[in-house]
């Protein structure tokens, strides 16, 4: 199994390319489901998720040829996929599947709406919480589909086709408002999404069904209404920056210290969080490339933070800015309030000498002067690009072992910290 060697002490300078987001590519990609017809993604990050919801997608039927590169693509250059579930051959996704990848279990949507049968199993609990889909299936509900459980698995049925209807979201869910979207793109009649996903991979996926025929408004508000077609064809969509790989990297500059520029991202997709750094005393700037993250060698300030759906402070950012806060000067506190057990890497920070003390849903950091290397193992992608920005700053070795939950999420990750000057390399096998 891979792992990842860090020397810490290194200031960062350079340029970090940022690339497509994974939170958008793959309810894009279970979006082809929708259509007969190609949809083309370009800027697709090379990312183990998305081999993997390619193998899954696979399972139904559907074709996905990865474009070659072009001459003057560079080494970041996103990859061009033409997805065709021109026939789809299986309506059922298997436990061994979803249970892979939680994010497999949306293809019940389009199923759903297309096939007016899908037969999925639930995912189950994973290492950041229980995360039911209670909510996803009374969405589904509300546009006329009639659902069972059986087995584990979510038994969807809509043999007249779906119809449109009113749901409101008692809490905020991106699932969830991915889900009621595909679905309500097909079904017939109108539809009303209250207290939707504001992140902007919503707007996103809004964006490419809108491409392919779909008749959305209101795509990042919190209302939104669909008027439901009869078919959708094919279209081409380049997919967003990742925000949380901008936010990871704006953290790991923060924490080093020195000049980097993130190129090819935007600050209005992670402003609380910009703004927490500035707080932190990092400079944050916008370019025309992108946005510029200095900071000098004065000491890092606390902050308090409570996560919260788009546009508060993101939970995909909490575990880096907890790394960020073990070298602050003075107290921090970090409230988590979207999934109950996201603090798989307070045990392992404290391996490399932080002082983390947990409350409930509150984690207090008290900064300390010097990290100090240390082996390390988390149990998911974000906890993971923690403990490598604590390496950063870290005395000496750390070896961060279990990288295949870096790979889901993160492209690339060594040759970008290590172009701007960092003492990282991957130790295969
Ligand atoms: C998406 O997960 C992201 N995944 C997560 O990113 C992200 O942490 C999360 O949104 C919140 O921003 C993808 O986009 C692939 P939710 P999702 O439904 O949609 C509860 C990463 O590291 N809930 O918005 O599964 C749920 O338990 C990942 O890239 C219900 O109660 O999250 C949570 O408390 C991890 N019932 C809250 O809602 C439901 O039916 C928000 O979850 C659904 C959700």
């Amino acid at each position: 199994m891979d792992r990842i060697r860090i020397v810490g002490g290194r200031p960062l300078s350079g340029r970090i390319p940022i690339s497509g987001a994974k939170n958008a590519t793959l309810p894009l990609m279970i979006a082809s489901l929708l259509t007969n017809e190609t949809l083309i993604l370009d800027n697709v990050p090379r990312l183990a998720d998305v081999a993997l919801l390619q193998r899954i997608l696979g399972n139904h039927g559907v074709d996905v040829m990865i474009g070659g590169k072009r001459p003057g693509d560079g080494a970041y250059q996103g990859q061009t996929l033409h997805i065709s579930a021109a026939d789809i051959v299986d309506t059922t996704a298997p436990y061994e599947l979803v249970s892979r990848m939680r994010a497999s279990f949306w293809v019940i949507a389009p199923l759903l709406a297309r096939m007016g049968e899908a037969r999925v199993s639930m995912p189950g609990g994973c290492a950041i919480g229980t995360r039911p889909v209670d909510l996803l299936i009374m969405a589904l509900e509300r546009l006329g589909a009639s659902i069972e459980i059986d087995g584990g698995y979510v038994l969807a049925r809509a043999p007249n086709g779906l119809r449109g209807g009113e749901i409101v979201f008692p809490k905020v869910t991106v699932g969830g408002t991915h889900t009621a979207l595909m679905a309500a793109s097909l079904a017939r009649g109108m539809t009303v999404i209250e207290n939707a996903a504001r992140e902007p991979e919503v707007g996103d996926v809004a964006d490419c069904l809108n491409k392919m025929g779909a008749r959305i408004e209101g795509a990042g508000s919190s209302r939104i209404v669909v008027e439901g077609v009869a078919r959708l064809g094919g279209a081409r969509h380049t997919v967003l920056p990742d925000r949380i790989e901008t936010g990871t990297y704006a953290m790991a500059a923060a924490m080093a210290s020195g000049d980097v520029l993130l190129e090819n991202t935007r600050p209005e997709l992670l402003q609380s969080a910009l703004d927490v750094l500035t707080q932190a005393g990092a400079r944050i700037s916008a370019t025309n490339e992108g946005i510029r993250v200095q900071r000098d060698g004065a000491a890092l300030r606390p902050v308090e933070v409570t996560t919260a759906p788009f546009p508060g402070f993101p939970t995909d950012l909490q575990a880096q800015l907890m790394s960020l806060m073990t070298r602050a000067q003075g107290t921090s506190r970090i409230t988590e309030t979207i999934f109950e057990n996201r603090f798989m890497h307070v045990q392992e920070l404290a391996r490399l000498g932080a002082r983390i003390h947990l409350d409930g849903e509150t984690a207090t950091i008290e900064g300390v002067e010097r990290l100090k290397g240390a082996p390390v193992m988390a149990t998911d992608l974000r906890a993971s690009v923690s403990l490598v920005i604590a390496a950063l700053a870290a005395e000496g070795e750390t070896i961060v072992n279990r990288v295949y939950h870096l790979d889901r999420g993160f492209e690339r990750l060594e040759q970008k910290l290590a172009g701007c000057g960092a003492e990282i390399e991957r130790l295969t096998g």
